[in-house]
């Protein structure tokens, strides 16, 4: 993955460069990102979803979800490739717009937008907004009318599917902040849902052209059936909407949330598979409702960034303790006497540029980058250097036991959601990102300085 290879002397290249060199040019912690390995992760999973939706409604339309990770390079990288972007916040917009990519290209998401992110959005001439409940949407409506315009509006709706992924990040169900809800609304006489209601004020509304419909049922999920239930539901409730209000909903958003592999014990689903799966339901609901199927989009983001990127850390101190073994009372008694060393292997990073393991319990692997040994393997759990016992960058990990101080790891799978989510905590400096492409390197998000980080200290 990443477009990594070992060199003849056994050192690491991503991209073609030597770690030691990335190391020398740009410092640790660094990310380190493949140009063509992004290009081909979006090219696949685009030509996965066309191809498997070709015959249903001419292709798909794949929004990169720029919250996953997002800088200009970027935004061209997937222009060119022939995807969209979606994007998240007004700040996303900034990046879009720096870039040049055409606003019809661009979605805007968000459950509590500002006036200010709805005024850009026009102002950009988005492709489509995102309303996320009844409220937004009166909103969204009032100012575009207001500013003798029609907002291109997509809803999103919650269609109640369990996606087996971490709690935080599954955000289907209903008890959530997102979305609008497809329950019969009990309180209301004609027990009409917040999602029809939505459906009927939109279409009622001068300000607002209602393209469809839009659901993301959470993220890193490997099967396709959580997709599929989702793409049933929202056809049968679009067709419904199409027949009592004499109406044309001519686009369905089916979200991102496609998994990938972060150790070899991940076995996400190709993504032929996935579309396959999702097409072939899409096919059959559209043919037993009798309607045309509308047009598929779709939203990925960590299935395209999240394999492209190595983090690259300097190894510091070593320790190791006794660990009770597994089977044992793990009350660290002499008297279980089963124990075996661990150790912990310190990187000059950690949490404030993955903050994954420590929010979803996320797990990663690491490997020896800057040479190979033939030292026997011992378990190792890389930390971080912040102030915090869950900075844990890799839980448990077989590194070569003569891993040493001044040594490169590479931790792969950081694509996605990593730098994304990466903080100044213990006044570290957020690394930059550098993308490698055939033998080149170049800066795409420079990282910061410690004076960054002092010029916003407005002084004693
Ligand atoms: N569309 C919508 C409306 C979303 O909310 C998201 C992700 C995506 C698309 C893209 O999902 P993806 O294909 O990347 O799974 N920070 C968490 C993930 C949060 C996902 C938020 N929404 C993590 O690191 O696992």
């Amino acid at each position: 993955a990443g477009d990594a290879a070992r060199n003849a002397d056994g050192e690491l290249a991503i991209g073609g460069i030597p770690v030691s060199e990335l190391q020398r040019q740009y410092g640790t912690p660094l990310f380190v990102m493949s140009e063509n390995d992004f290009r081909a992760r979006a090219r696949a999973f685009s030509d996965a979803f066309n191809d498997a939706f070709a015959d249903i409604c001419g292709g798909v339309d794949v929004y990169y979800a720029g919250k996953s990770f997002l800088c200009t390079a970027v935004v061209r990288w997937v222009e060119e490739e022939g995807l969209r972007l979606d994007t998240a916040s007004g700040g996303e917009l900034a990046v879009a717009y720096r870039a040049g990519i055409p606003g019809a290209d661009v979605a805007l998401h968000g459950n509590n937008k500002s006036d200010g992110e709805i005024h850009r959005a026009l102002d950009m001439g988005l492709g489509r907004i995102v309303v996320d409940s009844l409220d937004e949407l009166a909103r969204v409506g009032a100012i575009a009318q207001g500013r003798g315009e029609q907002a291109k509006v997509m809803l999103r709706l919650t269609p109640g599917v369990h996606a087996h992924t971490h709690e935080f990040i599954a955000t289907a169900h209903e008890d959530q902040k997102f979305g609008l809800s497809m329950a019969a609304d009990t309180t209301d006489e004609a027990g009409i849902s917040a999602s029809e209601e939505a459906v009927a004020a939109a279409t009622a509304h001068p300000g607002i052209e209602l393209l469809g419909l839009h659901c993301h049922i959470g993220s890193q999920i490997f099967e396709p059936d959580g997709f599929a239930l989702a793409a049933e539901k929202l056809l049968r409730f679009l067709a419904a909407m199409q027949e009592k209000y004499s109406i044309t909903l001519p686009e369905l958003d089916l979200g991102g949330g496609y998994g990938i592999a972060y150790t070899p014990e991940d076995t996400p689903r190709p993504a032929a598979e996935i579309a396959n799966a999702m097409a072939a339901v899409v096919r059959s609901t559209c043919a037993e409702l009798g309607i045309d199927a509308p047009r598929i989009s779709i939203e990925p983001g960590r299935a395209i960034v999240g394999s492209t990127t190595f983090t690259l850390y300097e190894v510091g101190t070593l320790k190791t303790v006794r660990v009770d073994a597994p089977g044992t009372s793990g009350d660290g008694d002499a008297g279980d006497n089963v124990t075996y060393p661990r150790r912990y292997v310190s990187v000059d990073g950690g949490m404030s540029d993955n903050a994954r393991p420590v929010l979803y319990d996320a797990d990663y692997s690491a490997v020896l980058a800057s040479r190979t040994s033939n030292a026997a393997p011992q378990l190792s759990r890389v930390v971080g250097k912040h102030c915090e016992s869950g900075d844990i960058v890799v839980r448990d990990v077989y590194l070569p036991e003569d891993v040493a101080a001044g040594d490169l790891l590479a931790v792969p799978g950081t694509g996605a959601y990593c730098w994304a989510l990466s903080s100044n905590y213990n006044y570290l400096a957020r690394p930059g990102v550098v993308a490698v492409r055939d033998g080149s390197s170049r800066l795409i998000v420079r990282g910061e300085t410690e004076e960054d980080l002092l010029n916003r200290d407005m002084g004693a």
